[in-house]
């Protein structure tokens, strides 16, 4: 009956410890302070000056015993209360931390059921999306989920996989089916339901690895298809990803047979094995563990193939390429 006042007041620190002070306050007030002699209205005529107290007899022995009794009583409580409090309290925030954190867990794993299990699987083992260009048939892959730490662990460009997962909620992935889901972004999660997916995502990695895929019987051109296409275009024209038709040059290819080809070729291998991560553009995946080193050779000489010059010098990410200075400027004022 009395146990859920207990269990109020347990989760209630405050006010446990006011209640315990003023109990103390009113014992030490009528046991041995001034409301002790309120007791019995002996002396109600005499002045309170001048009423009979103890003899001195009594203040020397039993009065100084009883008070000095209390005093070490006090310094016992007070030197016992402290180092108590000390051992118990950190417990107690442990407690409550991995009572919050699983709490958060358990709401992070609702709201992902609810917004992300169709695309990326009740199980988080990955599916996919429909393409955002409805001309386009092939799926967009939708990474499982349940081995992001496994895959982000030797990476060069990702260094904090808690933050990477975070920001990719918050902001999305533009040109992608990856939608933003923070409100300030249009999305409809708060910044803590964001966390919370995270910590569930989190606390279910398998951290196992995925195979690389399987390069038997494909061009290099295939393997673009399959892996590149959908970000930087079926013919390298650019979408997500900037155009690869003169991505060499780009790097510095003068369109001779020499030592600038190896160069360009090795910062173009470099761009496909760690991938891409720079603020304000979509990731490009890493795909040193999901493609064999054959099958980057071979999408490497693919691009090689299809290398033109003479084309802009910046990566135009966001569509087919434009030379410079011969596309009007849309709502450019005409004469
Ligand atoms: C409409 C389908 C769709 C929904 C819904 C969706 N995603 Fe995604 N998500 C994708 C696709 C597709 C990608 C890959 C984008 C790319 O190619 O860069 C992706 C990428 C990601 C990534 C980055 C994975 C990596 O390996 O880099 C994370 C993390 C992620 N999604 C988490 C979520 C979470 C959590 C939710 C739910 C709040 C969610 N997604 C909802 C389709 C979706
Ligand atoms: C999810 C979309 C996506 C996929 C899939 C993708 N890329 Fe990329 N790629 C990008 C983006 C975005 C950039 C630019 C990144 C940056 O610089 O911020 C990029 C950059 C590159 C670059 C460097 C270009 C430059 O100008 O520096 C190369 C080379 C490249 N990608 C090749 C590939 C190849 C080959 C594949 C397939 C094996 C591939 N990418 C798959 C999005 C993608």
């Amino acid at each position: 009956m009395i146990q859920p006042y207990v269990a109020a007041l347990a989760g209630n620190v405050p006010l446990v410890i006011l209640i315990v002070a003023l109990v103390g306050f009113a014992v030490a007030y009528f046991v041995v302070g001034p409301g002790k002699r309120k007791g019995p209205k002996r002396h109600a005529d005499i002045p309170l000056a001048m009423r009979p107290y103890h003899s001195d007899e009594e203040l020397e022995t039993t009065g100084m015993e009883r008070a000095m009794s209390w005093g070490v009583a006090l310094a016992v409580f007070a030197s016992l209360f402290l180092p108590i409090y000390w051992l118990i309290e950190p417990t107690r925030i442990n407690n409550a931390v991995d009572e919050f954190y699983e709490q958060d867990v358990q709401a992070g794993r609702e709201e992902y059921q609810n917004a992300c299990a169709t695309c990326h699987g009740a199980n988080l083992e990955g599916g996919s999306a429909a393409h955002p260009d409805p001309d386009v048939d092939a799926a967009w892959p939708a990474p499982a989920l349940d081995n992001i730490v496994a895959r982000y662990q030797d990476s060069e460009v990702v260094e904090d996989v808690e933050a990477f997962i975070y920001n990719t909620l918050f902001y999305g992935r533009p040109g992608t089916p990856m939608e933003a889901f923070s409100v300030g972004q249009g999305g409809s999660y708060s910044d803590n339901q964001l966390e919370q997916i995270t910590a569930y995502i989190l606390s279910v990695q398998t951290g196992e690895l995925p195979e690389a895929q399987e390069f038997v019987g494909q061009s290099g051109e295939d393997v673009f298809d399959d892996n590149c296409a959908r970000c930087h275009g079926v013919d390298a024209e650019g979408g997500v990803g900037p155009q690869l038709i003169n991505v060499y040059e780009r790097y510095g290819w003068s369109g001779e047979d020499d030592g600038s080809l190896e160069e360009a070729r090795a910062a173009v291998r470099e761009a496909i094995v760690n991938g891409r991560n720079l603020t304000g553009n979509a990731p490009m995946p890493d795909f040193d563990q999901t493609l064999t080193d054959d099958a980057i050779d071979a999408v490497v000489n693919h691009l090689e193939d299809i290398q033109e010059t003479g084309g802009p010098s910046s990566a135009q990410i966001g569509g087919p390429p434009t030379v410079e200075g011969a596309d009007g400027d849309e709502g450019e004022d005409e004469g």
